[in-house]
């Protein structure tokens, strides 16, 4: 049977959370708001829990209609056979969403209102117990979306957000969140077959992405036991699910399919990333060292350079002429000694980043953590020799 699926991501990974779902194989891929809905048989739904790397979390929705006023809300809700989801003892939490705005539009509170009312009189009708309201810690979380007055009714399948990979330390001061990570690589044309090269690595998370794409080794392996939310459904099929899991074990290369190296000024960052990455399982598959970007040479003849550079005040330098400074030297040195490599940078919206000096082929605006940023991708040709005006522009 196929399920039909909503994943939630920011709105600048939208593009790369469809792509990594039509990698997969997920049907009906449509790309929306802060969201990307897909269509996919359990099995596949199971497998994509484990492996999507770019979203934040999966809704699996069990119904789609009128949402015009809240008695129509309360009477879609009613039509639910909630007992199909819902195990005997399950709590649950309805979270409202108001797509829209204005003096008629239903708040948030009143939807999930709503929806908690026709829930309870299935079950009053029913004559079974009605399931238990927790805030806290509900076992399922219903989500109630209403959007120029359609009704979208889900259930929560991921509980703990899915970039909690449980690999993280708190070891470095402006990490990247990692589905943003993932997203990047997928944006900067990432496979998992090329060479990749982070070389200010911070703490380590672009590498360590990238080597989970390049063995194929599912990002969410290592959740425990009930850290699913899917797992406290009804319809939850512990047979399909722990084939799925070995199966996903079984898939994991021995070797990344391209080198991965990772580098950073500061030991400390170094150490942070090993950390990380022997928490995340792929410490022995990336080559970690310290140094400069300026001085140390490519690590491989070609292959995708994506890094997310310091913001300026981060460094300590957030004087404008600190900035040209630095962006000339990464310009220099991409030209130099990166001919044959695309890259992939993030920089800050405000700074001087014209001053790296090459013609990005795609600029893309990231919104990372609140800070306005773009993401620029060169591609940097062997052989090329670059023209005065380029070297200014
Ligand atoms: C914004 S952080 C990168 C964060 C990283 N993407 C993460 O997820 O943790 C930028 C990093 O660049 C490093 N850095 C600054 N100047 C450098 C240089 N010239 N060469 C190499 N690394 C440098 C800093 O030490 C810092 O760790």
């Amino acid at each position: 049977m196929h399920l039909n699926f909503i994943a939630i991501c920011s709105e600048d990974a939208v593009e790369a959370v469809a792509k990594e779902l039509e990698i997969y194989g997920a049907e009906n891929v449509k790309p929306g708001y802060k969201a990307v809905s897909f269509d996919a048989e359990q099995e596949l739904a199971y497998k994509l829990h484990l492996k999507l790397q770019t979203p934040s979390r999966l809704l699996q929705v069990i119904k789609k209609g009128s949402g015009s006023s809240l008695p129509v809300i309360t009477n879609q809700a009613r039509k639910i056979k909630w007992n199909e989801f819902f195990r005997d003892d399950t709590t649950y939490l309805v979270e409202g969403v108001a797509g829209d705005r204005g003096p008629d539009a239903p708040s948030a509170t009143d939807i999930s209102k709503a929806v908690r009312m026709g829930l309870e009189d299935f079950y009053r009708h029913k004559e079974l117990p009605v399931p238990k309201v927790n805030l806290k810690e509900p076992k399922i979380k219903v989500v109630a979306h209403v959007h120029g007055g359609e009704l979208t009714l889900s259930l929560d399948s991921t509980g703990k957000s899915m970039h909690k990979r449980g690999y993280r330390m708190e070891n470095h001061p402006a990490p990247l969140k990692e589905n943003m990570a993932a997203a990047l690589l997928y944006l900067a044309g990432y496979d998992g077959t090329q060479n990749f090269y982070d070389p200010m690595c911070g703490s380590g998370t672009l590498a360590i992405e990238a080597s989970f794409m390049s063995l194929n080794k599912a990002a969410l392996i290592h959740r425990r036991k009930g850290d699913f939310a899917f797992e406290n459904f009804a319809t939850f099929d512990n047979q399909l699910w722990r084939k799925v899991s070995d199966e996903c074990r079984l898939d994991k290369r021995e070797a990344p399919l391209g080198k991965i190296f990772a580098s950073d000024i500061e030991q400390k960052y170094v150490d942070a990333s090993r950390e990380n990455a022997l928490r995340a399982r792929v410490e022995k598959y990336i080559n970690f060292y310290r140094g400069s970007f300026f001085n140390v040479e490519a690590p491989a003849e070609s292959g995708l350079l994506l890094s997310n550079f310091p913001y300026g005040e981060r460094i300590g330098q957030s004087d404008e002429e600190h900035m040209i400074e630095f962006y000339k030297k990464v310009g220099d040195t991409l030209k130099q000694k990166y001919a044959g490599w695309k890259a992939a940078i993030l920089v800050g919206a405000d700074t001087p980043y014209k001053y790296i000096g090459l013609r990005p082929k795609r600029k893309i605006p990231i919104d990372n953590g609140g800070i306005a940023c773009r993401l620029l991708i060169f591609d940097l040709y062997a052989g090329k020799k670059y023209s005065a005006e380029e070297a200014k522009s």
